[in-house]
């Protein structure tokens, strides 16, 4: 007895083959390369300043990763860097339209790569609602991200006390917001902690991760 052949789509969903492709043919549909992200940089249209925030997002996040590799943590380099590229994916949809850009963000990048992995960094970048304990759970890719970004003031690498103040000049408009932003840095301030001790990196939370001239 033969196999019945799939249906062809009918209908509106017939439409949605012309939908536009990443480049993935010939390997790995998990694999994402930095020309992979930039597609999807320019499809999502991000602006100029939130790509070279990215990109220093993602030096910081593939310089600890590494250092991670070396504790024999097991993640992936490429994913990391890929999640550090696209964290901010949904920023200018939730500046026009509202929501939740790491949300809505983490939400594009599973559609468009259905890499789960680097999505996750994506969904967690702004906050991260586990336990933060220092052995190889806080090198997870969701963290190495989280704590990046909270390094990169737009596309100055700084310290966590720098970067916060900016957020409360930015975004601390009511009591709420302040308390909200406060209780973002006391987190971060024990996820660095955390990444000192299992790394072994006593001068971490004033580390420039040698980024001058890294973004053009
Ligand atoms: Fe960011």
């Amino acid at each position: 007895m033969s196999t019945p052949s799939p249906k062809p789509l009918a209908g509106k969903f017939a439409a949605l083959c012309g939908l536009p492709a990443l480049p993935l043919a010939g390997r790995s549909p998990n694999k994402l390369y930095d020309d992979d992200c930039y597609a999807l940089w320019n499809k999502y249209a991000m602006p100029e300043n939130i790509r070279r925030h990215s990109k220093l997002v993602a030096h910081i996040a593939e310089n600890l990763a590494e250092l991670a590799l070396q504790r024999h943590v097991a993640l992936s380099v490429d994913d990391v860097r890929a999640s550090a590229l696209l964290h901010d994916l949904g920023k200018m949809y939730s500046l026009r339209f509202g929501g939740a850009h790491a949300a809505i963000g983490a939400a594009w990048v599973v559609a468009e790569t259905h890499n789960y992995a680097v999505a996750q960094g994506v969904m967690h970048h702004v906050y991260w609602p586990w336990e933060i304990v220092a052995d190889a759970t806080c090198c997870q890719l969701p963290m190495l991200v989280l704590y990046a970004d909270k390094r990169a003031r737009h596309d100055q690498c700084v310290t966590l006390d720098e970067r916060f103040d900016d957020l409360k000049v930015r975004y601390g408009k009511n009591e709420e917001a302040v308390r909200s932003i406060d209780a973002s840095l006391a987190q971060m301030k024990a996820v660095e902690a955390a990444l000192m001790t299992f790394l072994g990196w006593e001068g971490l939370d004033a580390y420039t991760f040698t980024c001058r001239g890294l973004v053009d």
